[in-house]
């Protein structure tokens, strides 16, 4: 179906965000003819520009960050012509009637109310400021027309997330608020309902009958780049757990949805949050561990400690690395561990989640006939490669009977030979649409601020003894491998050729 008329308002437009995503984003959704026909991107910020800086400083932006590469210079005139830049301070109720007026003259040169999208590309201390404005713009709460997409980090904890959502949802309808966590964009993050929900194979035996555990990595090897003064005052888990791990978590252990409408994926996602065992005060070192960096080698090239980054202060207790033992306290999934890890500067970027299957109930083979057996495991790898994998037992070559371990690799490369697109771009264009599946909920973002309070409060009371503790350029501290260790288990380091 065509697409409504839409203007997008992007505060902050000249931003990080905005130049690294956004709009590298929105000009591939235009190459790949998926935008509206009738579009204008207004950009709004403080600075002094005219449409032609902006469009300029933006295409820098595309010919850097766009996974396209450098944009082609007529195409590119073809997409910018809807780019308009707005100057103001948007704490200013005058220039909130400025730019009231200007959404005003595009709804008449289109002969239609259009869809307005409010992006809120901003540090999180302006949001509320932002949305005030947004009343002084006559967004109308009834109005499914207009939406409001507002980033992560969406409070620091579950007292100023709930203030958060009491006071946009004084403002604007739940439904036409969009909390992006970009990890729901990505290609293989959707996969794992694909793959769970359209397929017979997996589902019977995705329960804690056949399921031993649950490993799920979030590695990176960058350390805070530009970020460091955010990142001091966040932390590995209020960066990375409370958000992209814990919706991983929930799109594998939830229970099918009824259909895939948004709120009834989201209902689902939200009952594996809210069934999340929690965590007692006096376990919290039982059930979780924390790290910090120190200088190392990533990829060759010598990276400095996280206390020495800019903007970190030179005593930080900040973690850099957290990994999480949970357990989801429902019919499917009593007893069985869930391990969560996530760490800057460690040995390769690599996200993916590994289930771990029981070993076969009973062992016919002889023992010299399964010297290097393994148990089944299922990889779903969201990057970089995305695929999903299973590892199986077979019969060796040769007279002997020998059983090894071989893996069943499906990616995508390979298999659709295109480049997925970037979570961005899903993103974006779902907003446009007005599908809200992809994006938090309010009661989502609450739960999962609930499930690791306890660890949030145990931390800052209890500052770490032995910070930095793991070498960039490793897999994290040694304590990470303790905490499934006492089950049994070890970690699994990916598969990075
Ligand atoms: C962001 C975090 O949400 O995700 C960053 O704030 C992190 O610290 C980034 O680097 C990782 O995203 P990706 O898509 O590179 O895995």
């Amino acid at each position: 179906l065509p697409l409504e008329p839409t203007v997008m308002v992007i505060f902050g437009a000249v931003g990080d965000l905005a130049l690294r995503k956004l709009v590298p984003a929105l000009y591939n959704l235009f190459l790949d003819g998926y935008l509206p026909e009738r579009l204008a991107i207004v950009g709004v910020a403080r600075r002094e520009l005219d449409d032609a800086g902006f469009r300029q400083q933006l295409k820098d932006g595309v010919d850097r960050f766009s996974r396209r590469g450098a944009a082609d210079q007529k195409e590119w005139d073809e997409f910018a012509v809807r780019l308009r830049y707005f100057s103001g301070d948007f704490t200013s109720a005058e220039t909130g009637t400025l730019l009231g007026r200007r959404l005003e003259e595009f709804d008449r040169e289109w002969n239609s109310r259009a869809i307005r999208v409010f992006y809120l590309a901003i540090p999180p201390g302006l949001v509320a400021a932002a949305a005030r404005y947004l009343e002084i713009l006559g967004v109308c709460k009834d109005c499914a027309r207009d939406r409001l997409v507002v980033e992560k980090p969406f409070g620091r904890d579950l007292a100023s997330a709930r203030q958060l959502n009491g006071f946009l949802t004084s403002m604007f309808a739940e439904a036409q608020i969009y909390r992006i966590d970009h990890y729901l964009g990505k290609e293989t993050v959707q996969n794992i309902l694909a793959l769970r929900f359209a397929n017979s194979l997996y589902e019977p035996v995705w329960n804690r009958r056949y399921i031993d555990h649950v490993q799920i990595t979030v590695a990176e090897t960058v350390g805070v780049e530009q970020r460091g003064g955010y990142y001091d005052t966040a932390g590995a888990l209020r960066d990375m757990v409370q958000n992209h791990l814990l919706q991983i978590l929930s799109l594998i252990a939830m229970e099918p949805p009824v259909s895939f409408a948004a709120d009834e994926v989201r209902n689902k996602k939200l009952d594996v949050l809210r069934a999340i065992r929690p965590i007692r005060t006096e376990e919290v070192h039982r059930m979780a561990v924390r790290g910090q960096y120190s200088r190392g080698k990533v990829s060759c090239k010598d990276v400095p400690a996280y206390r020495e980054e800019h903007g970190v202060v030179s005593e930080s207790v900040t973690e850099t690395f957290a990994a999480l033992k949970l357990y989801v306290d429902n019919w499917r999934w009593q007893g069985v561990p869930f391990y969560l890890r996530t760490g800057k500067c460690l040995q390769a970027k690599v996200s993916e989640a590994i289930i771990l299957f029981r070993p076969a109930p009973h062992q016919l083979f002889p023992a010299a006939a399964v010297e290097s057996w393994q148990p089944n495991r299922l990889v779903l790898r969201i990057q970089p490669e995305e695929g999903i994998s299973t590892r199986i037992q077979v019969k060796q070559p040769g007279t002997r009977l020998l059983l090894g371990p071989v893996d069943m690799k499906f990616r995508y490369n390979e298999a659709f030979r295109v480049t997925p697109p970037e979570a961005y771009e899903t993103l974006l264009l779902d907003v446009i649409r007005g599908d809200a599946t992809l994006f938090m909920r309010a009661d989502q973002i609450e739960t999962a601020w609930s499930v690791i309070a306890p660890i949030l409060d145990v931390w800052e009371a209890v500052p770490p003894a032995d910070f930095p503790d793991y070498a960039a350029g490793s897999w994290g501290p040694e304590t990470a491998d303790l905490l499934i260790a006492k089950e049994g288990h070890s970690w699994l380091q990916p598969d990075i050729r």
